[in-house]
């Protein structure tokens, strides 16, 4: 990779050595490279799970389900259960505030065989999620939390279950060693530890040292890291500075998900390639959104698709002016024609490899509803992707 695609921070970092990092169990899971797609509202569903998954290997989780209206069979939720027909492993994102409905999802989720691994979240910040006690508040009333674990390992069986959070509600109320030591308590697979407090939401630099102190406190199950990973290298500082077993990649893959295929690289030891050019992007662009049109319907998906064509086309040389035109595409033939009147040679730009763009901020966008039957999911079958499998 040309030098000009490294952070300062990353030009004398060494690449993996053998037998340096080891695969991450999680339950009978084990992960390899020790790389994890982070959770994200509006972004991880099967369509851009599956266009991370041809770049690399590893675990890619869903977007975040809530527990009770999956329960109750409503379509937005089964929807965002939905996975790709060959998606193995099948990881999904739980979030509940009552240990009643999250055992119940559970259950259905393992009963009905549609999932592999089930994560929790614990991380929110959300104003209006955490003024109620939800989101990333739950881990300040441990003994909810705990029964909220509990009853998700116990009604998951051999399914493992892990866990995200934060730090705490900010530097005052700090609750993720608590939370790391209920984790073990309940049987959770493993942690997962987004190094920022709820009240800095996305700001500031996500501060490593907390990874390092969780992975001395748990010592029965992996600790992942999760915060600023925007080029493969950090992955490497901060596992070598951490201490911790996997990381988490959340914004430095939105617009770049060959971020996986740097990722495989470094790990198994090799030089990773230049990122690919505007042409190039726009390939995984189109691939990517014709995903989605299957998913979600070709309307839905293309008011979907507008924050991925900023995420893809950000920094390229003429973006701004592509962006305009982009934002007001209403179909697939359309985004391809505007995509392929760019310049396909333009090389990727160095300044957009780390940047958080101002999107990226805004909290989580929520799906449009889509007709569904409303089946209780006691009487309908697993979701697993009836779309066209991606290749
Ligand atoms: C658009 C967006 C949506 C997110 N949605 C979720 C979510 O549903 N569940 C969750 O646990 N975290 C969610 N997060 C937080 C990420 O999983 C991750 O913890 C955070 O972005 C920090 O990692 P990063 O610095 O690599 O981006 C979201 C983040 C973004 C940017």
């Amino acid at each position: 990779m040309d030098e000009i695609y490294k952070s300062l921070v990353n030009r004398e970092v060494p690449l993996a050595g053998v037998g340096e990092f080891a695969p991450i169990e999680i339950g009978r899971l084990s992960v390899w490279p020790p790389v994890v797609l982070a959770p994200m509202a509006g972004v991880t569903n099967w369509p851009f799970r599956a266009i991370c998954r041809r770049f690399g290997a590893g675990l890619y989780v869903s977007e975040m389900v809530t527990a009770r209206p999956l329960v109750e069979g409503r379509a937005k939720a089964l929807m965002l259960a939905e996975f790709g027909a060959d998606e193995s492993p099948r990881s999904l994102q739980l979030y509940g505030v009552d240990p009643h409905y999250v055992g119940r999802a559970v259950k259905w989720l393992v009963g009905e065989g549609a999932v592999d691994h089930i994560d929790m979240n614990f991380g929110c910040p959300v104003p209006k999620v955490t003024r109620k006690g939800g989101g990333s508040a739950i881990p300040v009333k441990p003994r909810l939390l705990a029964n909220i674990i509990r009853a998700a390992v116990q009604s998951a069986g051999q399914v493992p279950v892990t866990m995200k959070f934060r730090m705490g509600i900010d530097d005052s109320l700090l609750t993720y060693e608590d939370a790391g030591r209920i984790a073990e308590e309940e049987g959770c697979a493993a942690v997962a530890l987004h190094a920022r407090t709820a009240a800095q939401l996305y700001d500031g630099e996500a501060r490593w040292e907390a990874i390092a102190r969780l992975k001395q406190r748990v010592k029965t199950i992996p600790v992942l890291g999760n915060g600023d990973i925007w080029e493969a290298h950090d992955a490497l500082r901060m596992m070598r500075d951490t201490g911790c077993d996997g990381v988490v990649i959340g914004r430095g893959c939105l617009g770049r998900p060959w971020l996986f295929r740097d990722l495989a690289d470094v790990f198994e030891g090799r030089e990773p390639s230049d990122p690919p050019s505007l042409g190039e992007v726009v390939d995984i662009a189109i691939a990517h959104a014709t995903f989605l049109c299957q998913w979600a319907g070709e309307d839905q998906a293309m008011r979907m698709f507008r924050r991925h064509s900023s995420w893809y086309t950000k920094g390229f040389r003429g973006s701004a002016k592509l962006r305009a035109r982009l934002m007001q595409v209403t179909a697939l033939a359309e985004l391809e024609d505007v995509l392929r009147a760019a310049d396909p040679s333009e090389p990727f730009p160095p300044e957009a490899m780390r940047v958080p763009s101002r999107q990226d901020r805004r909290p989580p966008k929520s799906l449009p509803p889509r007709r569904l039957p409303r089946k209780s999911p006691d009487r309908r079958h697993p979701p697993r992707s009836t779309s066209t499998p991606p290749p």
